[in-house]
């Protein structure tokens, strides 16, 4: 789909489907209004006659309408008056993609200023209708063979401007959405395809595209690397598969040399069994979404290249997967990592802190100005914040505020859980440094606590997104997430508003 900024009165926007925005109550917004003027007041005498739902996201589609240049004209319910906020606005996105998809019409012109929401400004109106319509239009049916639904006809979506200048910071916008949104698309992808497709290989081949298609630094570190970097706890984890580990190095230069990089590190287990620590059968097919961290970093990396952003960033995934079998890593078992610190493996289903835990002692070598790591690290963390904020841990409280900051201009959304000493016990071991469980108690908290022991020299925050990067149920897939929140978060960094 294809997106622009033009700027157009509503009554003259030549079509096929014009969308305008009504908000609950008798004030209608100013295209909105314009385009009744000139349909001598057709538009108020259906809403009069109470066609449209009072629910944010309703439709209700008018053709021909007498006096509008437009094809179609298609009321779009925003909130209800004095109620309209952020998530009614998400809502009312939602709704309005699922109905141009039902529709015939080829392209479709949205009133930008008509979705501003308090405090928010334009570019983030912009943000939001590009992130919110290509979502709802994100289509994961490259292996099915048969019955596919015919793709929709909408091919371009204007965002239009009425009466005011488009600014450069309206453009910048735009390129900054429609990059993320293919960043998140390719999180996506990696994230819904198979495990016996989406493997470490595959993984690698996928960061060596993006090179070549973005003009990245790549490096793929192998086994032997591996064995010469001392990375133990790392190995340990992939000793049970026949797929061969990985350990990605993607670098985009958009800055000044001397600027030190933001290093992402994502979790990049492309199935997860729990290994010897078998999981239960039921729902273990989710466990390819593992590797939702590893797509993230991939997917911020496209976008910040696709939109040449002026930052440095590294993008680390180490990547394997976690199999059961006779060469397997035993309950037991003690490991060296690359730090030197010795671990005892005391339950092999926490296997995305080993492969961290090496990722991030190799991530000091950059010098970074910050490092984030992103994992669907922990069910813990699921049962602490549900499906909606993913949880933040941090050993610098600014960073922290950033990302907190960053999460709530993109919506998506965060929320800071302590990352206290006092929790630091829970993994006492009577045989090595450290255990890698922490028992029951503050499951999230624990993972956390035995990457801190990896970061103390580093900037350092910690991103669990088992409950935000996918989702089950009938809507199984998923869901993109954080890359919005990370490619905001670079920006933000780089002055950008
Ligand atoms: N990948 C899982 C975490 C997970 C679980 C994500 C459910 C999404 C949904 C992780 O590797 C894992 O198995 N963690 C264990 C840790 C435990 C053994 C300390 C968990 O959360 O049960
Ligand atoms: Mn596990
Ligand atoms: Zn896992």
């Amino acid at each position: 789909m294809q997106f622009s900024i033009r700027a157009v009165s509503p009554e003259q926007a030549k079509t096929a489907c014009l969308v305008l925005g009504v908000q609950g109550g008798e004030t209608l917004p100013r295209s909105t209004q314009a385009a009744d003027k000139a349909a001598g007041g057709a538009l108020r005498r259906a809403l009069a006659a109470g066609d449209l739902a009072e629910k944010s996201g309703s439709t209700l589609l008018l053709r021909d309408v007498a006096g509008l240049a437009a094809e179609r004209v298609l009321l779009l319910r925003l909130g209800e008056r004095g109620k309209y906020d952020v998530s009614a606005c998400r809502e009312a996105l939602r709704g309005l993609g699922a109905a141009l998809k039902g529709l015939g019409a080829k392209d479709a012109a949205l009133f930008i200023g008509d979705l501003a929401v308090a405090g928010r400004s334009l570019p983030w109106a912009v943000r939001s209708a590009v992130l919110g319509l290509r979502e709802a239009f994100y289509r994961f049916e490259q292996l099915k063979t048969q019955k596919k639904p015919a793709p929709s006809a909408l091919v371009s979506v204007t965002l239009a401007i009425a009466g005011a200048p488009i600014t450069l910071q309206a453009r910048a916008a735009l390129k900054e959405a429609v990059a993320t949104a293919d960043g998140a698309d390719l999180a996506r992808t990696l994230g819904n395809l198979p495990p016996n497709l989406c493997t470490p290989s595959y993984l690698a081949d996928e960061a060596r595209k993006l090179a070549r298609q973005y003009k990245l630094g790549i490096e793929v570190l192998e086994r032997k690397d591996m064995e010469r970097l001392g990375m133990g706890a790392l190995l340990a984890v992939t000793r049970g598969s026949r797929e061969p580990p990985k350990l990605i190095v993607l670098r985009y230069a958009g800055a000044a040399k001397k600027k030190k990089p933001l290093v992402l590190v994502g979790k990049g287990i492309t199935f997860d069994t729990g290994g010897i620590s078998l999981k239960p059968g039921a729902e273990m097919d989710e466990m390819k979404f593992d590797m939702s961290g590893a797509g993230s970093v991939l997917g911020a990396l496209r976008a910040l290249a696709g939109m040449r952003a002026p930052v440095n960033a590294i993008g680390l995934v180490p990547s394997c997967e976690n199999m059961p079998g006779g060469a397997a890593t035993r309950p037991g078992d003690i490991v060296i990592t690359m730090s030197g610190q010795t671990v005892e493996i005391l339950n092999t289903d926490a296997e995305g802190r080993l492969i961290l835990c090496d990722a991030l002692t190799y991530a000091q070598r950059f010098e970074p100005a910050a490092v984030i790591d992103i994992a669907t690290l922990t069910g813990a963390c699921v049962i602490a914040l549900g499906h909606v904020a993913t949880g933040l841990f941090a050993n610098d409280q600014k960073l922290a505020d950033a990302l907190r900051a960053a999460g709530e201009d993109a919506w998506d959304r965060v929320w800071q859980m302590p990352l206290w000493e006092d929790y630091q016990e829970q993994l006492r071991s009577n045989f090595a440094d450290m255990a890698n469980i922490g028992g029951r108690p503050a499951g999230s908290v624990t993972a956390a606590c035995y990457l801190a022991r990896f970061t103390r020299k580093l900037k350092w925050a910690h991103l669990d997104i088992a409950g935000t990067a996918w989702r089950s149920g009938r809507e199984k897939g998923s869901t993109g997430r954080p890359v919005p929140l990370l490619v905001r978060y670079a920006l933000r960094q780089a002055g950008r508003p």
